[in-house]
């Protein structure tokens, strides 16, 4: 039987024909105007987040034929299919169980029939009397001070999830400790990480499931030459002050790591799927192990609901259907994520890897070619700072930008008015999205002909809002694991894998030919094209090489 395309099935020609219905300007107001319901009715809410996307570009039918879409996909079967352990990640041969991380005792998550619950506790168990006895002085370094540096070196998923996770929770934080993050290849960022710190109060942890990355690698090995430079080469001290978080015990141990300082996790865990795993050690160092269980749990909550609640009802179904609705069918190539939270400043950049590795893909699980456009560029800043740069371009530029406003009733810090302020400015701004100002309205207030056009605003920018009470643990834990699920259920619809990233390797192997072209003390014989040949020969003689 051929294959059914996902342009054939019912539910997405019943979608392309309200995308070619849509009104082309004032859709929203309208939408409103006949419905005063839709604010309130357009709307979810779970484990202490309420998602509103009432002012989507959409209506009940595109929502009732978006979840038809995804029955139609069969999206329930493979949520249960992640949770039951299937190999999901086919081009890698893999199971894909981060929901396993957050597990209670006396679930059950089976790897080929293996409960890796127990595995998970064990770990947690052991990270959790590291963390106490790095937060209480018990640890100590090879000159007898306690730890007063943490320095987590990782990048991608063993680096963007412990640093969102640390700015996040930075308000449940040990000030006893502080935390710094190394990531790139750049020798500026490790030196920079390193100056002022004293190197018997230091502590590394070196992240990397896979624990050859070679910008890792590369800082790690630099970060041991520093300990050792500062402790006379005493190579006993390494033990004192590094710790590794790996899936690769055998790199571990070669690094000069002791084993029993390595903190495991599994390849069932991808890396951008990683930050409640033991790749969080660091946030764990900062918050407390019980905070950090409370993180788990709002991932855990979020989970049950992905896996229990009706797909009508379902906060991540929901903001992932709606993303492949605004990407493949309305033609937005951008999302953006907006957090009128100061906390969460990294969380665009944490959900940069986590939605465009995962789902910038073109070809589907057979090979064959994507039939839509798949993930969307995701980028974003905190409000209010981005409406004084690139907000410009979301309210009369030529793209149409979806936008996720991200914010909190109450925050952590009250201060005055700022925080009545920020929410108001974060209405504000969905607001005038939404509906605009006509050229009517703007001629109206006596604006001169002449600038009518350049002071109109055309609206039908749709977007969500996901409102919470305060950012704690457990509602960062909810808020990621509501993103994870959300671009789960975009990759099913889209039928790509989610799990792989290909995409990272060719870049990976021509750095590595290129390297010693750019190192060797004799003229390399060079074969790439004449950009790179010139570039490569300009690098050399600036740095007088032949
Ligand atoms: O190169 C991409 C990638 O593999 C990411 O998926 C991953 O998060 C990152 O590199 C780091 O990998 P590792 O944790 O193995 O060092």
């Amino acid at each position: 039987m051929p294959k059914l395309s996902l342009r054939d099935l019912p539910a997405w020609c019943g979608l392309a024909a309200k995308r070619r219905n849509l009104p082309a300007s004032q859709a929203l107001r309208s939408m409103f105007a006949v419905d005063p319901g839709r604010g309130e009715r357009l709307t979810a809410e779970a484990c202490g987040l309420y998602f509103d996307f009432s002012k989507q570009l959409l209506d009940d039918e595109t929502l009732r034929l978006l979840v038809e879409l995804a029955e139609q996909v069969n999206l329930r079967r493979r949520i249960e299919g992640m949770f039951r352990g299937e190999r999901i990640n086919t081009t890698e041969d893999r199971a894909v169980l981060h929901v396993a991380l957050r597990s209670a005792p006396g679930d059950t998550f089976a790897v080929d029939g293996h409960d890796v619950t127990g595995d998970v506790q064990e770990v947690l168990g052991r990270m959790s009397g590291f963390a106490e006895r790095v937060r209480d002085g018990r640890w100590i370094g090879h000159s007898g001070q306690r730890i007063r540096t943490v320095v987590n070196i990782g990048i991608g998923g063993s680096d963007l999830g412990p640093v969102m996770a640390y700015e996040a929770l930075r308000h449940f934080a040990t000030d006893d400790i502080e935390f710094r993050f190394v990531s790139n290849v750049d020798g500026t960022d490790f030196s920079e990480a390193a100056a002022g710190l004293d190197a018997g109060t230091t502590l590394f942890i070196v992240s990397s499931k896979t624990f050859t990355t070679q910008e890792t690698m590369t800082n790690a090995r630099s970060a041991r030459e520093w300990l050792l430079a500062a402790c006379g080469g005493d190579t006993a001290a390494v033990a004192r002050h590094f710790v590794a978080v790996s899936t690769n015990g055998k790199e571990v141990s070669a690094f000069g790591i002791d084993p029993a300082n390595m903190f495991g996790f599994w390849d069932w865990v991808g890396g951008r799927y990683s930050m409640d795993s033991s790749i969080g050690l660091s946030t764990m160092l900062a918050i407390g192990p019980e905070r950090f269980r409370e993180m788990l749990g709002g991932f855990r909550a979020m989970d049950r609901h992905f896996l229990t609640a009706s797909l009508e009802r379902n906060l991540p179904a929901i903001h992932g259907l709606i993303t492949v609705w605004n990407t493949s069918l309305c033609g937005c190539e951008t999302m953006a994520v907006l957090p009128y939270e100061q906390y969460l400043k990294r969380f665009p950049a944490y959900l940069q890897q986590l939605s465009m590795e995962s789902n910038g893909k073109r070809v589907q699980l057979d090979g064959t070619l994507v039939e839509c456009p798949t993930g969307p560029v995701v980028w974003g800043e905190p409000g209010t700072n981005g409406q004084h740069s690139f907000y410009q371009l979301i309210h009369q530029g030529t793209h149409r930008i979806p936008c996720d406003f991200l914010g909190a009733v109450h925050s952590l810090n009250p201060l005055g008015r700022h925080q009545a302020m920020l929410l108001a400015n974060m209405l504000a701004q969905a607001e005038a999205l939404a509906f605009g100002k006509s050229a009517e309205e703007v001629a109206a207030e006596g604006t001169p002909a002449r600038l009518v056009p350049h002071r109109e605003f055309p609206g039908d920018i749709p977007s969500s809002t996901i409102l919470y009470d305060r950012l704690t643990p457990a509602i960062l834990g909810a808020l990621v694991a509501f993103y994870e699920h959300s671009v789960f259920t975009q990759g099913v619809v889209w039928n790509i894998n989610s799990f792989d990233q290909w995409g990272v390797e060719l870049g990976k192997v021509l750095a590595g030919k290129i390297l010693p072209e750019l190192e060797s003390a004799t003229s390399p014989e060079l074969r790439h094209d004449s950009s790179t040949n010139a570039l490569i020969r300009r690098i050399r003689s600036t740095r007088n090489l032949t």
